[in-house]
């Protein structure tokens, strides 16, 4: 593990915090102090003790791990749902992809990995103070990221970087942005909007399909965690019940008018030719 590297320390009780290694640091968990030089040039799961002498086991996050303890400006999008979005948006190296709003940067880093440097992302915040913040997020998990571009501005009033196969939104009125994507998109390009109430979800809905897009569904997902100790083996009594709805819908293409029986010639299958 190196100087300036994020590391996740977990206590026995599977509590996890989030530091970043700086050479002489120290970091202080309930009075027992941990020295960062005691990790730093330490393999990945390496266990050190506080100098009051709990355990604690060192490890490098996954991008799950970082976004569920990274600073947060604004809520973050959950790994369930990112995943999710992931397939649900199609998102595959080399896609130039467009987001709004950046919020905290969850969604960002996970579309910046996905599309990889081959790849561009364009995301969009109207808030200064969410832009600073998810940057830093952004470069201290994914360091330079040159596919990322973050700009200050409201979607709503169009998508500055389009031509783009993608555009995922999570601001609370995805439904205003849906004539911009009408245009961002190519034939076949996904819209995909993350929404917490049914209200936004029917709206967008509603919206997607008054500008004529294809294949609009709505789905949530629900991930239950399990407790498995010896016999006890049975779901957690607490887990995250509700985070939001995935809206998506493919941009319409042109109208292939089959041509008027007996117009043109025709193939052996009735395929016309001309
Ligand atoms: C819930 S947060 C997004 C969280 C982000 N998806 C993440 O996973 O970290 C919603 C963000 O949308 C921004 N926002 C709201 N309306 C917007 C607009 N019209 N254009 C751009 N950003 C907008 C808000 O300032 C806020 O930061």
């Amino acid at each position: 593990m190196g100087a300036g590297e994020p590391v996740l320390l977990v206590d026995r009780k599977q509590r996890v915090y989030l530091v970043w290694l700086e050479p002489g640091g120290v970091w202080d968990l309930r009075g027992g102090l941990v020295h960062f030089d005691d990790l730093l040039g330490r393999p990945d799961a390496s266990v050190v003790h506080t100098s009051r002498g709990e355990r604690l086991l060192a490890l490098r996050p996954t991008l799950a791990d970082y976004i569920l303890a990274m600073p947060r400006g604004a809520q973050v999008i959950y790994p369930k749902d990112l995943g999710l979005i992931l397939l649900l948006a199609d998102v595959y190296p080399g896609l130039r992809v467009a987001e709004a709003g950046t919020g905290s940067g969850a969604l960002t880093m996970t579309l910046a990995r996905a599309v990889g440097p081959a790849g561009r992302v364009f995301s969009y915040e109207v808030r200064h103070e969410f832009l600073r913040t998810a940057e830093r997020n952004i470069r201290r998990f994914l360091g330079e990221a040159p596919q990322v571009t973050l700009r200050l501005h409201d979607v709503t009033t169009g998508i500055p970087d389009a031509p783009v196969d993608r555009l995922l939104l999570d601001l609370p009125e995805p439904w205003r942005v849906v004539a911009a994507a009408r245009e961002a998109l190519p034939p076949g390009g996904i819209f995909l909007a993350y929404v917490p109430s049914t209200v936004q979800l029917q709206q967008t809905v509603e919206a997607l399909r008054a500008g004529g897009f294809v294949r609009v569904e709505a789905q949530e997902t629900l991930v239950r965690p399990w407790h498995v100790d010896g016999a006890a083996v049975r779901p957690v009594h607490r887990m995250v019940a509700h985070t939001g709805f995935l809206v998506v819908g493919r941009r319409p293409g042109a109208v292939v008018d089959a041509p008027a029986p007996g117009a043109g010639s025709t193939g052996p299958t009735g395929t016309a030719t001309g």
